[in-house]
C-alpha cells in the first residue's frame, strides 16, 4: 500500500513539475517583477534602461513609473506598477541586465506548494506584515527561505494575492490541503 501511495505523490509532483514548465496551471496568477521586467526590456523602453545605473527604493520607482514618458508605467495597471517596482528596489543598481534574479511569484511556486495546494496562498488577501507573521507561524518557519525572500514575497503577495475563487482552475480547487 505504501509504494502505491508514493507512486501516486511522484505521480504528482511529475504532473505540478510539467504544469509549471509549460506553466499554463499557473497563468492565472498574476505575473511577479522578473517578467513584468522581461516584457518590458523587451518592449524596449529607454525610460526604464536609463534608470537602472542608480539603486532606488520602491516608492522612488513607482514614481518613476507613473511619469509621462514611461512606457512601461503607462501598460501596466495600478498592481503591476507597484509589483515592477517593489522588484526593482530589490534588483537594486541592475546596470547591464542579463540574468534576472527571482520574484515573489516565483520564489511562491518554489517554496509554497509542497505541503499544501498553491490556492491556500494565492486566495488570502493580506497586508504585508499579515503574510510576514503567516510566514513566521510554526507550520512555516523551517521553509528554507532567506530574510530577503521572506520580504519579497510578502510583497508579491501583499498586492497580488486575494484572488477570486472561480479564476483558479477547477483542479486546484479541490483537496487543497495535505496537511
Ligand atoms: C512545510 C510545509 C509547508 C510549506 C512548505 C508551506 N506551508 Fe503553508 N501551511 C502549512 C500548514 C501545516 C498549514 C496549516 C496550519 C497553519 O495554519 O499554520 C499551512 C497553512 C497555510 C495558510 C492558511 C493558514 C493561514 O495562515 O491562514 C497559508 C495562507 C499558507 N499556509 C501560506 C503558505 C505560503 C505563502 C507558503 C510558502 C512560503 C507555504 N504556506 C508553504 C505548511 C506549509
Amino acid at each position: 500500500m505504501m509504494k502505491l501511495r508514493y507512486l501516486f505523490i511522484s505521480l504528482l509532483f511529475a504532473g505540478v513539475a510539467a504544469a509549471q514548465q509549460a506553466d499554463d496551471l499557473f497563468s492565472f496568477i498574476p505575473p511577479g517583477g522578473r517578467t513584468l521586467l522581461e516584457q518590458a526590456l523587451a518592449d524596449g523602453d529607454p525610460s526604464l534602461s536609463e534608470s537602472f545605473a542608480s539603486a532606488r527604493t520602491s516608492t522612488e520607482w513607482l514614481e518613476r513609473l507613473s511619469l509621462p514618458d514611461s512606457k512601461t508605467g503607462a501598460a501596466l495597471d495600478d498592481w503591476g506598477r507597484q509589483t515592477l517596482a517593489d522588484y526593482l528596489a530589490y534588483t537594486g543598481a541592475i546596470g547591464a541586465v542579463t540574468d534576472l534574479p527571482s520574484d515573489g511569484r516565483d520564489i511562491m511556486l518554489a517554496r509554497c506548494q509542497s505541503c499544501h495546494i498553491i490556492t491556500v496562498t494565492v486566495t488570502q488577501a493580506r497586508s504585508r506584515e499579515a503574510w510576514l507573521a503567516t510566514l513566521g507561524r510554526t507550520s512555516h518557519v523551517e521553509i528554507p527561505i532567506s530574510e530577503v525572500e521572506r520580504s519579497q514575497l510578502a510583497d508579491y503577495l501583499a498586492v497580488n494575492a486575494g484572488l477570486p475563487i472561480d479564476v483558479i482552475p477547477p483542479e486546484l480547487r479541490a483537496g487543497g490541503a495535505s496537511y
